[in-house]
């Protein structure tokens, strides 16, 4: 019943996969797809184990988040969907509207491949900028290629990866237009790069400055960097900055350090932060960077998230805010996903600061306390607390003592979930099997909200962990929650719901 031990499965094979499935499902049982099925007869709506405050689509599958943006009083949030199925395939970016972040209105779905496109096998993921009332897409076009031409080349069929130029000039930013050839066609000729992918931009001066995720075989992830006048013609200049391969051969280079996915370079607190994907991981750095001569240099590193995380973009809040919204993978079988209907969420909307020393700093944004409803009751001992979580909801906020053993942990009534220990010997964190070292004097805190199928933590306001799990049941069941260490402090709220349903919010067309 706790989390699955399946590998997360590869999403090209996915896409092989899925399409002998809906055929042989067709041919058994006359539905057009399995899919829209379950979503009409509302065992989507019904599924105890669909979020009820997370954003995710309606039905089908969703991964990364792409080109986060708040224009014109909105908050945008596009982010990589299958409209086909519950598997990843037909990538294209599918569109929400916030005005807080928190509740959402899903718009049509705003671009998808286009036939005889250089994106006719996948719109990937990207970011978008504004100048002026025009706001631009800078995405990934994916086609099938030959393997001369394939910048992926991961054992599955060779495909050509180019960035592309998309623009809206509409309020709503519902209708985009794409520019029919590449703004940049293929990589850099005198590299063996390991994959192409996932560009954003920025202006500075007259300039503007685009990123791209990469790597050299056998070398390392990096960080591919271009300079243009006119968005339209590209110069390469070099590497933004570069990793270390792991030395441990893998058929895609993402598992083994070869190739950084989803790069997103930003200024923040008197310094610039990198964050990329790459490892299964979500990695972040912070540094100089030198804009005389294009380069950073990281000065401090670390994981952003030690959980079910992965591929996150940010955007500055209406505040000035640097927000940070990360893909929550599934970790359940194909089959599951399939008869689920549905396939990954957003994460809550975290805010990313930076302390004095440069170490990153994580909180959930604030303002989700205004979903809290009420307060959980706890009964607690003088070795700690105890509390439920009706129906795998809610919120908690403990904090312990600097020098006093402390845990947490979250389960069914007969099985743990989650454990969270705080062992002042080590001045450490064990999360769940994962050591988090602490710095001198951090005492314990941990910040965790749940929510049906999932448990994202933020754990001493520094590192996010984020876990999924199953109930497998028709309902889902109570939560026990204990924390076991002297001077502990605990609250506990139950989250509304942001929707009437399991749906997110009802599509609007
Ligand atoms: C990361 C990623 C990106 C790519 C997208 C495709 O999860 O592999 O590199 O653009 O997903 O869906």
């Amino acid at each position: 019943m706790t989390e699955s031990t399946d590998a997360p499965l590869d999403r090209r094979q996915f896409l092989i996969s899925s399409v002998a499935a809906l055929l042989a499902l067709r041919q058994s049982n006359g539905q057009v797809s399995a899919s829209r099925s379950v979503e009409e007869n509302g065992t989507i709506a019904l599924d105890p184990e669909r979020p009820q405050f997370h954003l995710l689509p309606a039905k089908n599958w969703m991964n990364d988040p792409n080109g986060p943006i708040y224009f014109d009083g909105h908050y945008h949030l596009f982010f990589q969907y299958n409209p086909e199925a519950p598997v990843w395939g037909n990538m294209s970016w599918n569109h929400a509207i916030s005005t807080d972040m928190l509740h959402w209105t899903h718009l049509p779905v705003a671009m998808t491949p286009t036939p005889g496109g250089p994106d006719e096998f996948g719109v990937f993921s990207g970011s978008t900028f504004k100048v002026g009332r025009r706001v631009y897409a800078v995405y990934t076009a994916t086609r099938k290629s030959t393997p001369e031409h394939a910048t992926i080349k991961d054992g599955g069929p060779p495909i050509q990866e180019s960035q592309c130029l998309a623009w809206s000039d509409d309020k709503d930013l519902r209708t985009w237009h794409k520019q029919s050839s590449p703004i940049v066609a293929t990589p850099p000729t005198e590299m063996k790069i390991t994959g192409f992918r996932d560009p954003s931009i920025w202006k500075q001066g007259n300039t503007y400055y685009m990123t791209v995720g990469s790597g050299v075989a056998k070398e390392g992830g990096c960080v591919l960097l271009y300079r243009s006048n006119d968005l339209n013609r590209w110069e390469y200049l070099h590497k933004l900055v570069e990793g270390k391969w792991n030395g441990k051969p893998t058929p895609n280079p993402c598992d083994d350090g070869e190739m950084w996915e989803c790069p997103d370079f930003f200024a923040l607190d008197g310094k610039h932060v990198l964050i990329y994907s790459t490892l299964g991981k979500v990695f972040w750095q912070s540094g100089m960077f030198d804009d005389a001569k294009l380069k950073f240099t990281p000065e401090k590193t670390g994981v952003l998230d030690l959980g079910a995380f992965y591929a996150p973009k940010t955007n500055v809040d209406k505040n000035g805010r640097r927000i940070l919204w990360g893909w929550i993978p599934e970790r359940r079988s194909e089959d599951a996903m399939r008869k689920a209907g549905w396939s990954g969420m957003m994460s809550l909307p975290r805010v990313m600061t930076l302390d004095r020393e440069g170490m990153l700093q994580l909180s959930i944004l604030p303002e989700t306390k205004t979903l809290r409803s009420a307060s959980i009751p706890k009964t607690s001992g003088k070795d700690g607390s105890r509390l439920l979580l009706t129906a795998c909801n809610g919120e908690l906020l403990c904090a312990g003592l600097a020098k006093e053993f402390f845990s947490l942990t979250i389960g069914f009534v007969s099985n743990e979930i989650l454990v969270v220990q705080y062992l002042p010997d080590r001045q450490a964190m064990l999360i769940d099997e994962t050591e988090f070292p602490l710095r001198a004097g951090d005492s314990p805190s941990v910040h965790a909200f749940v929510d049906a199928s999932v448990i994202e933590l933020v754990l001493m306001g520094r590192v996010g962990y984020t876990k999924r799990f199953y109930c497998n049941q028709t309902q889902a069941p109570d939560l026990a929650v204990r924390i076991v260490g002297k001077g502990t402090r605990v609250e506990a709220w139950a989250i509304s719901p942001i929707s009437h349903n399991r749906l997110t919010t009802p599509a609007v067309t």
